[in-house]
């Protein structure tokens, strides 16, 4: 019950924040499975992003369908949980981490084919088990800078810098 209070506060911080900064720039979401998104049946062909932001799921961290599950249910998205990367109920063994570079590298493999070139690529990750150099590695891309900071305004408690 704790939690409910905990995520609507956060929530109306975080629409609060948002509403400071909304430009009328226009916005599409598609929801999809990032390894194979098919993005040129919805985007103009010769689009090129100038960068990706991602805070991609961690390793036996979070079962994000279980997590968002009111949100399925409220908006009527079909579930995919097969398609979750890096489900805790996959565990963090070292069988699971190798599935997780494969499946993270082949989500950067694909996104990367969309980026102009020198595109930068920020992604937000408690690497705990280094596996992100190997990730950057297969999916093409190179690691220019590492920030380690404490992500202290999360909705999960602990203050570890990552
Ligand atoms: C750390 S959360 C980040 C969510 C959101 N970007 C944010 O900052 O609030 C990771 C997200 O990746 C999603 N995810 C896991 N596997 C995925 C996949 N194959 N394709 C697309 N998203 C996936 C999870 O469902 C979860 O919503």
């Amino acid at each position: 019950m704790e939690k409910i209070h905990a995520y609507s506060e956060d929530t109306v911080r975080r629409i609060a924040t948002f509403a400071g900064l909304r430009s009328d720039q226009p916005a599409l979401v598609v929801n999809g499975d990032s390894r194979r998104v098919n993005l040129e049946k919805v985007l103009p062909s010769d689009v090129q992003f100038d960068g990706i932001f991602t805070s991609p799921p961690y390793v036996g961290q979070i079962d994000y369908h279980n997590q968002h599950v009111y949100a399925y249910e409220l908006f009527g998205i079909p579930r995919r949980d097969s398609s979750e990367i890096g489900p805790k109920r996959g565990g963090k063994s070292k069988l699971a981490q190798q599935s997780y570079v494969e499946n993270i590298a082949a989500v950067f493999g694909h996104c990367s084919k969309f980026l102009k070139p020198g595109g930068k690529v920020f992604i937000v990750a408690n690497d705990r088990f280094g596996l992100y150099p190997e990730i950057m590695q297969r999916s093409g891309l190179r690691i220019k800078e590492t920030i380690v900071r404490a992500v202290t305004k999360r909705t999960e408690q602990g203050d570890d810098s990552f």
